[in-house]
Order: structure tokens, then C-alpha cells, then sequence
């Protein structure tokens, strides 16, 4: 969890003591009146400062200057976001939050204070803050010591209204902040703490301190309703496998529903088709997509836009008994087509299919559905960009937009129909896996196609790549990103004010 709060205050009778003091800058470190002010308060003298300014204007210089010496106690930082290269301006505000924070821990200060320059716009305040919040999470469940942790940070603001506006500005990007931490909490949980039930649970609690009606089909209700490729992956498990369905009502409703449909693999071990060992703990995260959908739910259902949503999580663990499903094993779907099972590996898209399914049942306008679909995209595009893959390249084209503006990266991959043959079967409608190893995102999300509802618009969002981190990457510590949470919250409130 992330535990740090940001608060705004007037710059009267600030304490220093102990604290580290970064002054933010856009571009160019230069003195400002609240700097000096504050600086001064210090007893750092004008003219110190200023050589400190100089020296932070010089490439390569420290950000830190200890200020020891000083009566009272503090650190001084001098931050410049314009620093970062190769990012965006947004990006690279985020990572400053983050690092800012990283310097807080590693100087075992409880508070930082936060002076921007008169440069930052409301949106730029913003973006560091979220660097703040995503910079301080960790999950810190199985460490004994764990690291002290800066508690709270402090932006020093003089202008009462502006203060108000941030306040509320701040309040809004923290519900999906806090959302997008809880995702990356569900996937860095080990796997037998967090199967299918665990998660189900998880997910139950969340809906009712949102508010949001769940439903949730267990193995008999799914037997009932005939969702094969859901009973399939989840038949080698010791738990059995569940489908979620979280639905948020739009007040005065127009009947205008959206569907998210995730991925919740809780433990993807190949089944049969087993994987190699190395890395295979990496798969804890298989299920990355339904968090991603879960913590979306949760922030969409405290931002209240105009559009009703439904949240679909098909959850099983791919695992092996004398029970799991075979290589060779044909399913017949819900929808009348038949698969041939030549792969127990390509189990997400067979829940996928439920998924998608079931949003075709829930008469959805739109549908997007999230995965740690193939290892394909992961080699493709490696781990700061996503796959994306749809139906209606406007439709596509709207989800890349919406993950831009929140700085979630998508590559849009062609979905080739030549393709489609890869995945004629002798025996069944379509097989599950294609026969060449190439294009395997492509396959991937050609397969989920034959699933999805006519005439609906529909985009994929493979996200094997970014959902987890090896190391520090941007603002993220190692372990699980949360990526996603912020395109689908921000394209649910775009759709649903403009189509
Ligand atoms: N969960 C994996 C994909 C994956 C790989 C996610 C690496 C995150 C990181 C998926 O179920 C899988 O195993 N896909 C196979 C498909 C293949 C058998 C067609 C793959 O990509 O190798
Ligand atoms: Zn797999
Ligand atoms: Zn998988």
C-alpha cells in the first residue's frame, strides 16, 4: 500500500525541522518570492540559496544538498522535471514525484515540503502527486524491517482559492491512484494466498465499501450457464474457478452500458502444456487484467460518470491433476463454436471468450477487455508499451487516446483476417493456438474475436509486457504496475460524455 498523504498549506509557521524541503521546478532552477521566504525562514541566506540555484542549473549536478548545519535541521532539494529525457513532460513529473519520495526514505525523513515554482499548472501538480503516491507504494507484507517510509507530504501553497482547487483536483486523482495501488497489491500477493475464492472475496469486500452490486457465478452457476472455456482452465484446481460481475449504475441511467472484461488467471503454471520453471513465478500475475478491471470498478464507482458499467472477471488457476483439462480436449462455447484445445497454455483466451461472451449478454455498447495475453507482445514491444487490438480502428483509436493522456503506453498491432486460417482446426470450429509461432498476439486476438458479439466495438489490451517490472521502472518499484487502471477509468469517463 501507499502510505503517504498530500496536504496543502499556507506557508505560516511551517516547521522545518527534519523535513525534506524540495523546491520543484519545470524547467530552469530560479529563486521565486515563497522560495526566499521560506529559505529564509531557514536562516540559509539569500546568497547561498542562489549559489545552490546555480549549481542545480549546472547538467549533471546533485538534487540534494544537506543542510545539516542549518538551525533547524533540514534537507534541501532542488528538483527540475525538464531533467528527465526521453519521457513525456507528464511522465517525467511523475517520475520526479516518485524520486522525491525514494530521497525522503533513503534521508529517513517522515515529511516532505513541497515548493513549486510558479511554472506548475493545476495538471502538473497533479502528475507529481501521482508520482508521489505510485513512487511510495510497496508491498511490504512478508518483510520484517520494513523500510521507514515518508508519511506525508506537504504542498506549500500561499493562494487560499488555488488551494481549494487542488485540494479537489488532488482528491479525484487519488481515487484512481489508490485504486491502481490496490490492483498492484492483488497481483504482488502470492498465488496460494490468492486463488480464485481469495480473490473472489477481495473483490466482494471492495464492492461494498463502493457500493457496486456483484454477482458471482461459482462452478455450478458457470455449469449452469454453460461457460465452457471458464470450467475448462479452472478443472485441474483445487479451488474452482468463479466469474465475477461487478455492475456500477450510472445516476438517471440512459440504459448506456460499457463492458470491461479481464483476465484472472491466478496462477497460469501451462497446465498441461506446462511452462519452464524459470520466471514461472511471474504468472502470480496472470491474473493482472482483472485487477486492472477491479480497480477500475472501484474508481469509477466513487467518480460517478454518466454511463453504466459492467466489470467482468472470468478467475480459475491453471494447474494440473487428474481432473485438468487435456491437449486434445474440444470445448464446446456458449456462443455455438467448438475449440480445439492443442495448447493448455493459451488458457486466457479461452476464459477471455466467457468474458466475452457473457458482455454480449449484458447487451455492452462497447466492450474492452484486458490480458496477460502472450508472451508474443512481451518480445514484440517489451515492457513499456502495451499491445492493442480491436475491431473499429476509431473505437481502437479512442482507448491509445485515453492511455496517452494518463501516460499509459499502446502499440496498435494489425489484426490480419489472412491470419485466420493459423487457426482452422481438423476437428473443431477453431483451435485455440495457431500452428506457426509467429504473430502470436495477433492469433491471440483474433481468437478473442470469434467470441465477441456482433456489431459491437471491441478493443484488447495485452499488457503482458507492462504489468510487472523486474526493476525500477518510472515511478514504479519492482513487482506489479497496476498498468491499465488509469486508460480504463479515463476512457470510461470520455465515452461516456462524447458517443
Ligand atoms: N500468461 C501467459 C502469457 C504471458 C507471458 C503473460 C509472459 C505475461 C508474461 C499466457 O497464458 C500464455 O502462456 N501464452 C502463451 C500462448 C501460447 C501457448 C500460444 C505464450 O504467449 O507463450
Ligand atoms: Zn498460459
Ligand atoms: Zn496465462
Amino acid at each position: 500500500m501507499s502510505r503517504i498523504d498530500i496536504a496543502l498549506r499556507a506557508p505560516e509557521r511551517l516547521a522545518l525541522q527534519n523535513r525534506l524541503l524540495a523546491i520543484v521546478f519545470e524547467r530552469e532552477p530560479k529563486a521565486f518570492p515563497l522560495a526566499n521566504q521560506i529559505v529564509g525562514a531557514a536562516s540559509l541566506g539569500d546568497s547561498a540559496f542562489a549559489k545552490m540555484l546555480a549549481l542545480a542549473r549546472q547538467e549533471g549536478a546533485p538534487e540534494l544538498f544537506p543542510c545539516v548545519a542549518l538551525e533547524p535541521a533540514m534537507h534541501l532539494g532542488i528538483y527540475q522535471a525538464g531533467r528527465e529525457k526521453h519521457v513525456s513532460v507528464a511522465q517525467a513529473r511523475r517520475i520526479l514525484g516518485a524520486r522525491i519520495v525514494e530521497h525522503a526514505r533513503k534521508l529517513k525523513v517522515q515529511e516532505v515540503l513541497l515548493l513549486l515554482s510558479p511554472e506548475h499548472n493545476d495538471e502538473a501538480v497533479v502528475q507529481l502527486a501521482e508520482g508521489i503516491w505510485l513512487g511510495s507504494y510497496s508491498y511490504g507484507r512478508f518483510k520484517r524491517e520494513v523500510a521507514g517510509e515518508p508519511s506525508r507530504a506537504v504542498i506549500v501553497c500561499q493562494d487560499e482559492r488555488l488551494r481549494r482547487r487542488l485540494v479537489s483536483r488532488l482528491g479525484e486523482a487519488h481515487k484512481v491512484i489508490a485504486a491502481q495501488n490496490w490492483a498492484r497489491d492483488l497481483v504482488n500477493e502470492p498465488p496460494s494466498l490468492l486463488g480464485p475464492s481469495g480473490t473472489v472475496l477481495a473483490a466482494r469486500q471492495m464492492a461494498r465499501t463502493c457500493g457496486l452490486e456483484i454477482d458471482v457465478f461459482d462452478g455450478r452457476a458457470l455449469s449452469r450457464h454453460k461457460y465452457a472455456g471458464i470450467l475448462a482452465v479452472g478443472r485441474g484446481a483445487d479451488e474452482p474457478p468463479q466469474l465475477v460481475i461487478l455492475r456500477y449504475r450510472a445516476k438517471g441511467s440512459k440504459r448506456r452500458r460499457v463492458a470491461l472484461v479481464g483476465k484472472g488467471v491466478t496462477f497460469d503454471t501451462g497446465g498441461y502444456c506446462l511452462k519452464q520453471a524459470k520466471d514461472m513465478w511471474h504468472m502470480k500475475g496472470d491474473m493482472a487484467g482483472a485487477a486492472a478491471v477491479f480497480a477500475a470498478m472501484q474508481a469509477i464507482a466513487q467518480l460517478a460518470p454518466p454511463i453504466d458499467v459492467v466489470g467482468i472477471v472470468p478467475l480459475a488457476k491453471n494447474v494440473v491433476d487428474a481432473k485438468a483439462y487435456l491437449p486434445g480436449d474440444v470445448l464446446r462455447m456458449k456462443n455455438g463454436k467448438t475449440v480445439h484445445v492443442t495448447n493448455t497454455d493459451a488458457e486466457g483466451r479461452l476464459l477471455l471468450a466467457d468474458g466475452l461472451i457473457r458482455a454480449g449478454e449484458e447487451h455492452a455498447e462497447a466492450i474492452v477487455d484486458i490480458a496477460t495475453l502472450t508472451g508474443s507482445v512481451v518480445r514484440a514491444l517489451g515492457p513499456a508499451v502495451a499491445g492493442i487490438m480491436g475491431n473499429n480502428s476509431d473505437f481502437t483509436a479512442s482507448l491509445i487516446r485515453a492511455g496517452a493522456e494518463v501516460g499509459e503506453h499502446y502499440w496498435e498491432l494489425p489484426m490480419l483476417h489472412e491470419y485466420r486460417d493459423e487457426l482452422k482446426s481438423h476437428i473443431a470450429d477453431v483451435e485455440n493456438v495457431g500452428r506457426s509461432p509467429n504473430a502470436g498476439a495477433i492469433l491471440g486476438a483474433l481468437f478473442l474475436e470469434e467470441f465477441v458479439p456482433q456489431g459491437v466495438p471491441w478493443a484488447h489490451l495485452d499488457i503482458a509486457g507492462p504489468f510487472f517490472v523486474e526493476k525500477q521502472w518510472h515511478c514504479y518499484r519492482p513487482g506489479a504496475t497496476g498498468f491499465g487502471v488509469r486508460t480504463l477509468v479515463r476512457w470510461v469517463q470520455t465515452h461516456a460524455r462524447h458517443s
